[in-house]
């Protein structure tokens, strides 16, 4: 059985549920797949630094997040490293970036990941920062250096987007549209059951789905980056988040909110981007869509998004778009396709694919 070694940058809520995640099904995965990595390294700002070249063991790492205790502690500590001398000290094949979005910057994650890609090691990561802005230069760099750049978890989390397209699409996509933002999704349908913008969004705090400052959702700059993703990735385009049109919810008027489906519509933040003879045009704002409309009928925290290519027509993919363990299982399908494909590259195996 081959190991893949990881090292984990950023030990937060999506890190420890990817780790649970993974406890949860490591017997299946090496059973079916022949897929049993290795955690070798972990760089957490806040939580410390170890490295454990045979591994580290799973239940004692998810025990230090639950207890805050200092990584150090686990293994051989790297306290006083920065996430530069981790990734190049830990012998990883993988490296998990998995740090704090900078939506305006993308850093510190884009020096990481670049960093990693350069010193010949295949990235994961969550963080949509550095993919809206540098994802097809980071996606070359990985060419250019052999290895692979993956983002599953940057739009609709857990629920499969990319790799679906990658593995199953054979023509090319026209235009997608969706709803990218659960926090938005989640206050439109309270707010059309009657309540205020004001008390949506603060049940929506309550329930921890919104920030304590909720701009970046609100005001719809968390589904323009994620738009721009895919208007780069997944239709060839050039965009940068600054060229594409954004309105969030803040203005949409909640008496209309409440009155639409009694017309035969509803209210929802929508990001499209389409081909066009000129490139790729993307937009985020609001809009009024008739109840036949399958992204209509997607109500609360869920997200969903529509691809159109020909011969399918629109294919619709509606999962849960947030939560530390859904999206810690974007990272274990990451690992998991960048596992298929090496033990594919070199020979394969019966247990590489399942059927
Ligand atoms: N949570 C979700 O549902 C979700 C869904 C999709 C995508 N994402 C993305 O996934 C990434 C991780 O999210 P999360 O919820 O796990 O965030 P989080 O709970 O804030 O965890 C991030 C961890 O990284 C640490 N950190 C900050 N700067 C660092 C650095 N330079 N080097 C090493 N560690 C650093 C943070 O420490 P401090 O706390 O001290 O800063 C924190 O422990 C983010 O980019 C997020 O946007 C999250």
């Amino acid at each position: 059985m081959r190991f893949v070694r990881i090292c984990l940058i950023g030990y937060g809520r999506v890190g420890y549920g990817f780790v649970q995640v993974f406890l949860r099904h490591r017997v299946w995965l090496a059973e079916r797949f022949g897929f049993a990595p290795k955690i070798v390294a972990v760089h957490d700002i806040r939580r410390g630094t170890v490295f454990a070249p045979e591994g580290l063991d799973l239940a004692r790492l998810a025990w230090a997040w639950r207890e805050g205790r200092d990584l150090g502690e686990l293994g051989q500590s790297g306290a006083g490293l920065d996430a530069f001398a981790v990734i190049r000290d830990s012998e990883a094949d993988v490296v998990v970036e998995l740090t704090p979005t900078d939506l305006r910057t993308g850093e510190p994650a884009a020096g990481y990941i670049r960093f990693a890609l350069t010193s010949k090691k295949h990235v994961v990561t969550t963080n949509k920062g550095p993919v809206a802005l540098f994802g097809n230069e980071l996606l070359a760099l990985a060419r250019e250096n052999g290895v692979e750049f993956r983002f599953e978890g940057t739009v609709l989390a857990g629920t499969p987007l990319f790799s679906l397209v990658e593995f199953t699409l054979a023509t090319p996509i026209r235009r997608v549209r969706g709803i990218l933002n659960g926090t938005t999704n989640f206050i439109l349908t309270h707010m059309e059951a009657g309540r205020s913008y004001a008390e949506a969004l603060a049940e929506a705090q309550r329930l921890g789905y919104a920030e304590t400052d909720p701009t970046a959702d609100v005001e719809g700059l968390d589904p323009l980056a994620k738009i721009v993703i895919l208007a780069n990735i997944l239709l060839d385009g050039d965009l940068h988040p600054r060229d594409v049109p954004c309105q969030g919810i803040t203005r949409l008027d909640p008496a209309e909110v409440r009155r639409a489906p009694a017309e035969g519509f509803r209210w929802k933040l929508v990001a499209e981007a389409r081909r066009t003879e000129g490139g790729v045009e993307a937009k985020v704002g609001p809009e009024r869509l008739p109840l036949s409309d399958p992204l209509a009928q997607v109500g609360g925290v869920l997200n969903a998004l529509t691809l159109e290519l020909d011969p399918l027509g629109a294919l619709t993919v509606i999962g849960p778009g947030a939560g530390p363990e859904v999206t810690g299982h974007a990272v274990l399908s990451d690992l998991l396709a960048i596992h298929r494909r090496s033990a594919w590259a070199t020979g394969g195996t019966s247990t590489v694919f399942s059927w």
